[in-house]
């Protein structure tokens, strides 16, 4: 359990979800994890989860659609540690809603949240990735990044937009820095479960959110960060530009 012994990374949107059960993983490995995001308690909560398995986390607050914030958090980072070896992103939320019921502000809104804040957290780590040798970044996309979705109009086009900065920052950094993603079908989370709990029904939504995947259930944050550990070591150290499916053959079909 020693693949990132040593290694700086940082986890935006670490507080929970995906992120949490990345930062933890993370940290077992051996790395030195900073986890980001807007909430104390939840960034409390995960370093508190690390502290008791004897793993190494450090918090800081910020918010990552504000260009300040963000870049004071990648300059503590720099400052503290000398670099920064992987960048993870995990955060946004997802909003149903079709072309009509989708409003200005929430298109705008999601773009900000996905878009906005990788584009930031991207530039203000770099001067860190390029003092590493073996600078990452691994975003969490989603399916609906890879094909389209009924009713998620805003969220699919965020996702897709996801997708193609990988692609895109990947030739960009090629050689320097490694820029992956992975693509999650539904995994039960905080963020993922308030959408299910609004739904008219939600025991029937939670049921059909599972039987979207051919495997027959949906998937675990720690499903998701078993993977992260493979594409954010260096075992992966041949593997940049990819969106990487993991959803319980969602997109076989
Ligand atoms: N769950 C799923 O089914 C699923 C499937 C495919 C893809 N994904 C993607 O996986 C990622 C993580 O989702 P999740 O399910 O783990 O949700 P989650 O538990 O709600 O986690 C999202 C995290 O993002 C942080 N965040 C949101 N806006 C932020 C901002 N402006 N600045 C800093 N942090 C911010 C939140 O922390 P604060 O509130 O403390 O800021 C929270 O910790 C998202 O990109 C989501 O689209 C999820």
């Amino acid at each position: 359990m020693n693949n990132l012994k040593n290694r700086t990374v940082w986890v935006v949107g670490g507080g929970s979800g995906i992120g949490r059960a990345i930062s933890v993983k993370t940290a077992l490995e051996g790395a030195k994890v900073w986890i980001s995001g807007r909430n104390i308690v939840n960034l409390n909560e995960t370093a508190g989860i690390i502290k008791r398995k004897h793993g190494s986390a450090r918090v800081s607050v910020c918010d990552a659609v504000d260009y300040l914030q963000v870049k004071k958090t990648a300059d503590e980072i720099i400052n503290k540690d000398g670099r920064i070896d992987t960048l993870v992103v995990s955060i946004g939320r997802a909003i149903p809603g079709s072309l009509l019921d989708t409003s200005f502000e929430n298109w705008k809104d999601l773009q900000s949240q996905h878009l906005d804040s990788l584009f930031l957290c991207c530039r203000q780590a770099l001067a860190g990735l390029k003092k590493s040798k073996n600078a990452n970044i691994l975003v969490i996309g989603s399916i609906f990044g890879l094909k389209g979705k009924e009713n998620r109009l805003a969220y699919c086009t965020v996702k897709g937009g996801v997708a193609n900065f990988v692609r895109a920052l990947a030739l960009d950094l090629a050689g320097k820095v490694r820029v992956n993603s992975i693509c999650p079908g539904w995994v039960q989370t905080e963020m993922s479960m308030k959408l299910v709990d609004a739904t008219e029904d939600p025991k029937a939504t939670l049921k059909a959110r599972h039987g979207w995947h051919p495997i027959g259930r949906g998937g675990t944050p720690e499903e998701v960060a078993d993977l992260a550990m493979y594409l954010i070591s260096d075992k992966a150290s041949w593997m940049t530009g990819q969106n990487i499916a993991l959803d319980g053959g969602y997109t076989a079909r």
